[in-house]
C-alpha cells in the first residue's frame, strides 16, 4: 500500500500544515470550545476513495509520525490542558502567546511570544518533515496572512454548527491553493488535502515519501 502521508515538498525544510477537523459550516470549535461534535464520531475500520488510489491517507497516527514539532495557539493549549492528560507529551510543542502560560511539568512544551510567522519560518529550518499547526482559527490566520502555511489537511465532519471558532480568524490573506488529495471514510468523514500553489513550481516537486 503506497503512504502519501509522509508527501511532503522537497526543499530540505520543514512543511508547515495545517491539520485540522471544520464542520461543514467552517468551523473548528463551538463557541464554548465543547468537543463533543467531534468525539462522537465513530472510528473507521474501512473507506472508500474518490479518485485516485485506495489508501488512508490522513488516518491520524500515520498523520503524526509524519509530524517533528506542533505550534498552537494559546486558546488551544488551554483545551488540551483540560483533558485528563496532554495528548502530545512525547513530541516537541510551541505554544504561541503575548502573555504567560503555565506547562505545568511538560518539559517539551515551549511558550514563546516570538512573532508566529518568523517561529514558523525558523522551524522550517530547523525541522525536516511536517510542522503541524494544531490551532486555533486565530493563530492560523497570523500564519495564513504571514504566507508560511503550505499545505492544510481539512477532516470534514458532517456536522452544521451555526456559529463558533472559525477555521480561520479575520484578516485578509486571498490566496490560491489546489487539491491533492480527496478521501471519502466510511465514517462520514471527508479528509481533502490541499498545497499551496507556487509561482514557478513545478508540479513533480511533490514527491510522495513512498518514492524518496
Ligand atoms: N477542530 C480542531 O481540529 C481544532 C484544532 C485546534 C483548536 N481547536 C479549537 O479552537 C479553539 C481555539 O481557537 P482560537 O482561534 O480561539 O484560539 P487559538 O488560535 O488557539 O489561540 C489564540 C491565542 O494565540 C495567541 N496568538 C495568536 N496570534 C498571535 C500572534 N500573532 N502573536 C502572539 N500570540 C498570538 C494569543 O494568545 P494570548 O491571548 O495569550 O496572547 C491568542 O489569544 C478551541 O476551542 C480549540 O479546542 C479545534
Amino acid at each position: 500500500m503506497r503512504d502519501l502521508s509522509c508527501g511532503r515538498i522537497i526543499f530540505g525544510m520543514g512543511t508547515c500544515c495545517y491539520y485540522v477537523a471544520v464542520s461543514i459550516d467552517g468551523f473548528i470549535a463551538k463557541a464554548d470550545d465543547s468537543l463533543d461534535w467531534v468525539r462522537h464520531i465513530p472510528q473507521h475500520n474501512s473507506f472508500s476513495v474518490l479518485g485516485g488510489e485506495a489508501v488512508d491517507l490522513f488516518e491520524y497516527h500515520r498523520f503524526f509520525s509524519s509530524v517533528d514539532v506542533l505550534v498552537m495557539g494559546r486558546r488551544t493549549f488551554e483545551v488540551l490542558m483540560s483533558f485528563m492528560e496532554f495528548p502530545y507529551p512525547d513530541k516537541r510543542v510551541f505554544v504561541c502567546t503575548r502573555g504567560e502560560v503555565d506547562t505545568r511539568d511538560l518539559a517539551l512544551v515551549t511558550v514563546t511570544n516570538e512573532d508566529p510567522v518568523s517561529l514558523v519560518d525558523n522551524l522550517k529550518h530547523e525541522f525536516k518533515n511536517r510542522i503541524w499547526i494544531v490551532g486555533g482559527g486565530g493563530l492560523a490566520a497570523t500564519l495564513m496572512k504571514g504566507g508560511v502555511i503550505d499545505e492544510i489537511i481539512l477532516t470534514l465532519v458532517p456536522t452544521v454548527l451555526g456559529s463558533g471558532i472559525r477555521l480561520f480568524g479575520e484578516g485578509n490573506f486571498e490566496q490560491d491553493w489546489e487539491r491533492k488529495e480527496l478521501v471519502a471514510l466510511n465514517n462520514g468523514l471527508t479528509q481533502i488535502r490541499f498545497q499551496k500553489k507556487r509561482k514557478g513550481l513545478r508540479e513533480s516537486l511533490f514527491i510522495p515519501a513512498s518514492n524518496l
